[in-house]
């Protein structure tokens, strides 16, 4: 293809584009609306991020390196909710990047889900929780978040959800499912099972399935058949 005929192809695809566009506005349908709605929140989220970036609204604060704000499409189906930063999550500021983040991945795969496209991924906490912080070096130094920092953190994930609006809500483990629900119970009573779960601000009302966390399934390969029932459950819902 020369140059000038792929100029003159790309020209009459534009020109069809628009006139796609302009049809389906004569007949009342906004077509552009849904990437506004994406571009609104994306912003929203940046301006969110951009606010708690350098928080020290909880001593979580003293050994993280990087803070894991989430990752993910705003187009989403379902959003996934974790415990909080790993290693090496902390390294490099994203959610579930470790073995247990690959594994999350080809769950995610086996029902059509993709954190590029059509899944967000975020954590109960954005910091790393360490045995030690002053090792934030050190592989291995991890521990489950507080409730005084579940508590510290929850504002930014209340906001992330209302701007979001998923229409769906995973939990991963017992420690998320237990402070996404306000429970007590274990995650063998709680996964499987559909919730309703109220926006914190909005007060909207979207199901909830809790499921294992993937590192659950790294240590005991036995929870993998529970957690695909609950993936079909969860495929049938978008
Ligand atoms: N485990 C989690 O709960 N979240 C992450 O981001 C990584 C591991």
């Amino acid at each position: 293809m020369s140059g000038d005929s792929g100029k003159n192809e790309l020209l009459e695809l534009t020109r069809q584009l628009k006139n796609a566009v302009e049809t389906a506005q004569l007949f009342g349908e906004d077509v552009l609306k849904p990437a506004q709605n994406d571009q609104d929140k994306n912003k929203k989220l940046e301006e969110l991020y951009r606010k708690y970036d350098g928080c020290l609204m909880c001593p979580l604060s003293e050994g993280r390196v990087k803070i894991v704000f989430g990752v993910g499409s705003v187009d989403l189906k379902v959003l996934f909710v974790g415990e909080g930063p790993g290693y090496d999550e902390d390294k490099q500021g994203f959610p579930f990047v470790g073995k247990a983040g690959q594994l999350l991945d080809k769950i995610m795969q086996s029902i059509g889900l993709d954190r590029k496209t059509n899944a967000y991924i975020a954590n109960i906490v954005k910091c790393h929780p360490m045995t030690d912080p002053t090792k934030p070096e050190m592989r291995g130094n991890d521990r489950a978040p507080q409730p005084s920092e579940i508590l510290a953190c929850k504002e930014i994930l209340d906001q992330q959800i209302e701007i979001l609006d998923p229409p769906l809500i995973c939990v991963l483990g017992a420690t998320a499912a237990r402070a996404m629900l306000n429970s007590s119970e274990g995650i063998t009573a709680l996964r499987g099972r559909l919730f309703d779960f109220k926006f914190p601000k909005s007060g909207k009302t979207v199901p909830l399935l809790p499921t294992y966390h993937p590192a659950a399934l790294l240590r005991n390969e036995l929870l993998k058949k529970d957690v695909w029932q609950d993936m079909k459950l969860l495929r049938t819902l978008f």
